[in-house]
C-alpha cells in the first residue's frame, strides 16, 4: 500500500475561545481572560513565523458577539485598539501583512482608523498573512456577496449561467486568501459558531480543551502534528485504495 504524503499546510485558522471561562476559574472578571488572550495571540503569531506558516486567521469577535453586555463589548474594542496600536510597527518589521475581515461599518471609528493604517502599512508584506475576523459572521459574509452579485447582475455585468464557485469566492472578504487547511478551536466547544462557513468546506478540524489564554507553541505544534497525520480526500477515494 502506498503511504499518503503529509498534506501541505499553508493556512491555519483559529477560533480563540474560552477567555471568559479562563478568568472565571480564577475568580477574575472576564476582561482579564481577554487580556491574557492577547498574550496567546502574540505567542501564536511568533510560532507561525518560526514554523513557516504563511496564513493565519484568528476569530476575534463574531457578528453575534455584539449581543454581549455593553461593558464587555466596550472593553474588547478598547483591547483591540490597544493591541493594534502596540503591534503594527513590530508586525511590519517581521514581514506580517495584516487584514481585517467582517462588518467594518459596525466597528468604532477609532478602531477602524487604526485598522486601515495597519492594512496600508503592511500591504506589501508576504512572510505571514495575518487575518483577524472582527464583527465577522459567515452567513453575513455570504449574504453580502450575494447582494453585491445581484447588483452586478442588475448592471448587466453578470449572468446566472456564468456564476460559479470561483467567481463567488472572489467576492468574499477572504478573496485571494487560500481556504484554511486546518481549523483549531480551543476551550472544548465543538462547533463552528458562524466562522468561515464557505471557506471551511474541506478544512481539517481540531478541537482542544485548553482555554485560549493558555494556548501556546506546544499546542500549535501538537495540532500541526495531528494534521500532518491526516489524509485529506476532498471527496475522492483514498490514495492507497484500488
Ligand atoms: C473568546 O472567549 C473571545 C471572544 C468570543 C471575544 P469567550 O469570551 O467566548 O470565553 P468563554 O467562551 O465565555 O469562556
Ligand atoms: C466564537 O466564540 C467567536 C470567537 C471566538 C470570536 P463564541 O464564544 O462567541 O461562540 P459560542 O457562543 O460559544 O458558539
Ligand atoms: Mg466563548
Amino acid at each position: 500500500m502506498i503511504e499518503p504524503a503529509a498534506p501541505p499546510l499553508a493556512h491555519i485558522a483559529i477560533i480563540m475561545d474560552g477567555n471568559g471561562r479562563w478568568a472565571k476559574s480564577r475568580g477574575l472578571p472576564r476582561i482579564f481572560g481577554h487580556r491574557q488572550g492577547v498574550e496567546a495571540v502574540r505567542r501564536t503569531v511568533r510560532a507561525c513565523l518560526d514554523m513557516g506558516i504563511t496564513h493565519l486567521t484568528l476569530f476575534g469577535f463574531s457578528s453575534e458577539n455584539w449581543r454581549r453586555p455593553e461593558r464587555e463589548v466596550r472593553d474588547l474594542m478598547h483591547l483591540l485598539r490597544f493591541y493594534l496600536r502596540g503591534e503594527i510597527a513590530g508586525m511590519n518589521a517581521e514581514g506580517i501583512r495584516v487584514r481585517i475581515i467582517g462588518q467594518r461599518q459596525r466597528l468604532p471609528q477609532t478602531l477602524l482608523t487604526l485598522i486601515e493604517h495597519a492594512e496600508s502599512v503592511t500591504l506589501d508584506n508576504r512572510r505571514l498573512n495575518l487575518t483577524v475576523a472582527l464583527s465577522y459572521g459567515g452567513r453575513d459574509e455570504i449574504v453580502s456577496v450575494t447582494r453585491s452579485l445581484i447588483e452586478k447582475a442588475k448592471a448587466g455585468e453578470l449572468d446566472a449561467e456564468s456564476l460559479d464557485e470561483e467567481y463567488f469566492a472572489q467576492h468574499l472578504f477572504t478573496a485571494g486568501i487560500p481556504d484554511p487547511d486546518l481549523v483549531i478551536r480551543t476551550s472544548g466547544e465543538k462547533r463552528i459558531s458562524n466562522f468561515l462557513l464557505w471557506q471551511c468546506a474541506y478544512s481539517e478540524m481540531i478541537f482542544i480543551d485548553t482555554h485560549w489564554p493558555d494556548f501556546g507553541r506546544t499546542h500549535l505544534e501538537d495540532a500541526v502534528r495531528e494534521f500532518r497525520g491526516r489524509e485529506r480526500r476532498f471527496g475522492a477515494t483514498s490514495i492507497g485504495s484500488v
